[in-house]
């Protein structure tokens, strides 16, 4: 019997197909992710673990876990885990591809359209009692039809995106892995980014790239904060170059209750909430499920990590 370790409750039935296989399921209590220190002691007797975003699977980690055959995050992206540390220690790493597409789709477009129509502005107002009639010259924003978007990532999800925003008539341009952004950044009144946080992306927006775009352009970041100089752009947004922001993401997770985000006007933060639909998330758990029995059955997993 094998012990497989998921360090938070996930929504949907799934995680029920492994005791119905056989295996022990441990879910680590509480609505708080385990400590590294939690994750070091519960790997210690793990053949499978599921894991998600907010858990640092490192080499140490790796080391502390002996009998583990298999990392199932619970998500698209990696950055969490050394995934080349587990390799080399025989560990399958798997991901939840394609079923967060369209949910994560929907929330840069939800992103996109609160802040190219100053909503962030315009709900405070009313909340704060600063609305004090219709005002013919209030909240004016940009229209998105003819408005060129720029999508850094030409993957599933900045895709279906694209094809999103087309609908509303923009005109979108991707920016793939070797496109020169510096060429294509002061065209576009909104950037959106859609593309893996890794080394070679990390600060992929910083002050030059900024300082790039088109004054009043708007950013967009459902993908990671990482690929965001953070200062960088509050600076940006300060000093009113761009006008304005949707995160999705940020760095960290969640930001202190002060940060500079939070008090600027046209910007809208969310709690990391891309792939938050009903639909989405249990066919994440279904897909998490999937990869931990392939490996527990020396299978290939139907869902690995590149790399
Ligand atoms: C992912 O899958 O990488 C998202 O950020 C969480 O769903």
């Amino acid at each position: 019997m094998a012990i497989v370790h998921v360090t938070r409750e996930l929504p949907g039935d799934a995680l029920q197909r492994i005791p119905a296989a056989g295996h022990k399921l441990v879910v680590h209590p509480g609505t708080m992710p385990p400590t590294p220190a939690e994750l070091r002691r519960v790997a210690a007797d793990a053949d499978a673990l599921i894991t998600t975003l907010a858990d640092r699977v490192n080499a140490e980690l790796l080391d502390a876990a002996p009998r583990l055959k298999v990392v199932a995050n619970y998500a698209v992206g990696t950055d969490n885990i050394d995934v080349q540390a587990a390799h080399r220690r025989d560990i399958a790493v798997g991901v939840t591809p394609d079923v967060l597409t369209d949910a994560t789709a929907d929330l840069a477009m939800t992103l996109l359209l609160a802040v190219a129509r100053q909503v962030p502005v315009a709900a405070r107002a009313v909340i704060d009692g600063a609305w004090t009639t219709w005002d013919p010259s209030g909240y004016l924003g940009l229209g998105l039809r003819d408005a060129r978007l720029l999508i850094v990532g030409a993957g599933r999800i900045g895709r279906a995106t694209g094809e999103r925003a087309a609908a509303f008539g923009m005109q979108v341009t991707y920016a793939g892995r070797d496109a020169d952004l510096h060429a294509l950044l002061p065209d576009a009144d909104v950037v959106s980014l859609h593309v893996p946080l890794s080394p070679q992306t990390r600060k992929l927006i910083g002050e030059q790239e900024l300082a790039a775009m088109k004054p009043g352009a708007l950013l967009v970041n459902t993908a990671r904060g990482g690929l965001v100089d953070q200062d960088a752009l509050v600076d940006a947004l300060e000093r009113g170059h761009l006008g304005g922001a949707g995160l999705d993401v940020m760095t960290p997770e969640p930001l202190p209750p002060h940060d500079p985000l939070l008090a600027l006007p046209n910007v809208l933060v969310l709690p990391h909430i891309g792939s938050a639909t009903v639909a989405a998330r249990h066919r994440m758990t279904e897909l998490a499920v999937e990869n931990v029995l392939a490996a527990l059955d020396g299978d290939p997993l139907p869902n690995p990590a590149k790399g």
